[in-house]
């Protein structure tokens, strides 16, 4: 099989990259990549040695590009996005662009290629806080209405609706997947897990939101690749025009993920600096899952404990990532951190 990575030099388009080429060495992997301030060959080193593996810089907004990429596959999985809330905040612009737009550029030519299987990487983020429809709080269904509290969220409830026409109207084989907040190794730090890991290593202040309260639902990298690939080979009777939530069921709260790093890296807890909340802030996402252990069989095999474990670790064992990663820190990264000293 042949497949299009969209977004692959990324966090999870790498780790998903290499856990596919592990289980299915033949396959041929192209991999689209803008290499956006996250996006990072550093991630794919010992992927690109192989002859199977191919990179191409490109924007999936460009209908050249993605179609130079496309030809002759038979799978997309599409990661390629803008990823951060808290930059969707102060910049919404390059999220519509990409997210919603991109995303239609995509399935075009996956129409137009006969693409089989389309699988779109959605997010939790799109069911806003997790409600049932009478307002009480529990797990997200897939059927649960979409309520965005951001522009990230809404740009992606915007892309999974775009895909799910695509199945209705054209017959795409779109298999929509919903996971909850992934951790693990090559992370940009600009998000949470890792951002406290670097602060903790450097003995600099844990920024927390509000009173730390917000609860996600955290998933090992390695458990939503392995879905993926599940939902990749299933039979398509089952899965296309479908959508899977995806998560661990490990809910915790920023303050208990900061205590946890913490005590990892032995750093005292008066490190915790509570910082004003950020606008639209989602109380608590965390999804049920019972629909993909049903329908693949798949579960999730990473406990939290042990994956932050060997996160933290991998951070500690990778100064020359977070070195290069630093080098390419942008304003936005740099703002946060001195924002962070002069408040310390
Ligand atoms: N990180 C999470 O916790 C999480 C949870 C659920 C779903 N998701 C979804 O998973 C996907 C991957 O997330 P991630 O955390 O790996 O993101 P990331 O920010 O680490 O990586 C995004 C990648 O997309 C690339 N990219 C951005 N714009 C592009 C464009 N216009 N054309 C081509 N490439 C472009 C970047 O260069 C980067 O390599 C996203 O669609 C995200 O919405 C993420």
């Amino acid at each position: 099989m042949r497949i299009l990575v969209t977004g692959g030099a990324g966090f999870i388009g790498s780790n998903f990259v290499s856990f596919l080429l592990q289980h299915y060495p033949t396959y041929e992997v192209v991999i689209l990549d803008k290499l956006t301030y996250a996006g990072n060959l550093l991630n794919l080193t010992e992927e690109l040695e192989r002859s199977n593996c191919t990179f191409q810089e490109g924007d999936i907004c460009n209908p050249l590009q993605v179609e130079r990429a496309i030809r002759g596959c038979q799978a997309v999985v599409h990661f390629a996005a803008e990823t951060h809330v808290d930059r969707s905040i102060v910049a919404p612009e390059v999220f519509i662009k990409t997210n919603v737009e991109g995303t239609y550029v995509l399935l075009e030519a996956a129409r137009k290629h006969h693409i089989q299987r389309f699988i779109h990487i959605s997010t939790d983020e799109v069911y806003g806080n997790a409600l049932s429809p009478e307002g009480i709080s529990r797990p997200s269904l897939e059927t649960d209405p979409q309520r965005p509290m951001s522009p990230y969220a809404a740009s992606k409830a915007a892309a999974d609706s775009l895909a799910y026409s695509y199945w209705t109207t054209y017959g795409v084989p779109v298999v929509i997947t919903r996971c909850g907040n992934n951790y693990g190794p090559r992370q940009y730090p600009e998000k949470q897990l890792p951002h406290f890991i670097l602060c903790a290593q450097e003995k600099r202040p844990l920024p927390i939101y509000g009173t730390g309260q917000n609860v996600r639902d955290w998933i090992h990298v390695y458990d939503h690749a392995a879905a993926i690939l599940t939902l990749l080979h299933e039979d398509g009777k089952l899965v296309h025009g479908e959508v899977f939530n995806v998560g661990a069921g490990e809910e915790r709260t920023i303050l208990e993920n900061a205590c946890t790093v913490l005590d990892l890296l032995r750093r005292p807890r008066s490190l915790i600096q509570f910082v004003p909340d950020r606008p639209g802030h989602v109380r608590r996402h965390a999804v049920d899952t019972t629909k993909i252990r049903r329908v693949c069989g798949w579960q999730p095999r990473v406990r939290f404990r042990e994956g932050i474990e060997q996160t933290v670790r991998w951070y500690q064992e990778h100064p020359e990532w977070i070195a290069a990663t630093r080098a390419r820190y942008d304003d936005f990264v740099r703002r946060v951190f001195e924002l962070e000293a002069e408040a310390a």
